[in-house]
């Protein structure tokens, strides 16, 4: 009774090294390792260029230019460090966006310095840097010291005076 019991559910329910479950781990599994490849050949996210620069700032202290070397620059300048996991996909794909349109906002590199005003206030409300960003870079990490540093060497650096002329165009 109890042997030919066991027959029969053996023979439903497949042996977790059957050929049946090693053909469905096969697909779990490959599935998503074949797309992971796959999707490195994606061409976008590859250009992680850092053109020469063509302007450059001249911040109020050695204190400002370091907080905003560690917390700004990897998306707001030319100076951009790419860690290995920028070249993988889909984070290349997230860093690749983030440093076009961070440049194209505002870029230390390249006088590009028309939202510069903004800065004060995306500091203050934890907006910039970015959230995501701060895990991984410990200078991203600002006390409300840093902040008060920093959104002082803003004001300071950027004077309004001089700051008329550099966005004529
Ligand atoms: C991880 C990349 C990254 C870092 C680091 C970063 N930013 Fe940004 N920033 C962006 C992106 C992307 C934009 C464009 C707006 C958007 O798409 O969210 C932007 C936009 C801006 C703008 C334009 C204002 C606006 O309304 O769009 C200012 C000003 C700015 N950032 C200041 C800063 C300052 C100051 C720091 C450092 C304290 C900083 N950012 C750090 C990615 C970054």
């Amino acid at each position: 009774m109890s042997d030919s019991n066991a027959t029969t559910s053996a023979e439903s329910v497949p042996e977790p090294t059957s050929p049946k479950r090693r053909k469905i781990w096969r697909y779990i599994l490959g599935v998503p390792a074949f797309l992971f490849v796959a999707i490195q050949f994606i061409p976008y996210g590859h250009n992680h260029t850092n053109p020469p620069p063509t302007a450059s700032v001249t911040w109020d202290s050695k204190e400002t230019e370091n907080l905003v070397r560690a917390a700004c620059y990897d998306c707001h300048s030319n100076e951009t460090v790419w860690p290995w996991y920028s070249n993988v996909a889909p984070v290349s794909w997230l860093v690749q966006r983030d440093v076009d349109h961070g440049r194209m906002e505002l870029n230390f590199s390249e006088g590009n310095l028309r939202e510069v005003d903004e800065a004060a206030e995306l500091i203050e409300s934890n907006n910039m840097p970015p959230w995501f960003y701060r895990p991984m870079h410990s200078g991203a990490k600002l006390s409300a010291a840093d902040k008060e540093t920093l959104i002082k060497g803003f004001a300071a650096t950027f004077d309004s005076a001089t700051h008329h002329e550099e966005h004529e165009d």
